[in-house]
């Protein structure tokens, strides 16, 4: 079982509910909280958040499976999420993929021995323009090359 909400961020999602007219309206918030808290949003912080917030467990559940920065197991320090979506497949995408997970020694959806990669493939990250690209937890990368994800991943290290 999960640790409840510390006070610190009880009173946090509070703030947060506040802002909005329906208290349903604050889930996407409220999750993020819940997942800088923990790390990631198992079903004991979905029922958290339903609870607090008065829906369904369900309708928790549904937001966290839609969005792909809410992660649903934990993750390693340096979330690397690779967009594996049209514009970025025409211009390489899979060859990048490739390569990252033969750098990082895990397929997606893993997390390297030591904690520190997880490796995702996510749909567009609508940074088309910029493709093909990927993002460090919450730092976008575009027009990625081998010779960038090489220097990208040893500034991390
Ligand atoms: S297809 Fe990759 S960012 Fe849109």
């Amino acid at each position: 079982m999960s640790p409840e909400f510390s006070e610190k961020i009880q009173k946090k999602i509070k703030e947060i509910v506040a802002r909005y007219p329906q208290k349903e309206a604050a889930i996407l918030p409220v999750l993020h909280v819940a997942q800088q808290e923990f790390g990631y949003i198992s079903s004991e912080e979905e029922k958290q958040v339903a609870g607090i917030l008065g829906v369904k467990p369900i309708r928790v559940r549904e937001v966290v499976t839609f969005y792909t920065m809410l992660n649903r197991e934990p993750v390693g320090k340096y979330h690397v999420q690779v967009c594996s979506n049209l514009s970025c497949s025409l211009l390489g995408a899979e060859k990048l993929i490739d390569y990252l997970k033969q750098k990082l020694g895990v397929e997606p959806g893993k997390t390297t021995k030591d904690k520190k990669f997880t490796l995702s493939l996510v749909e567009c990250l609508g940074a088309c323009e910029q493709a093909p690209c990927m993002m460090v937890n919450f730092e976008y990368y575009g027009n990625l090359d081998k010779k960038k994800i090489d220097k990208i991943l040893d500034d991390l290290k």
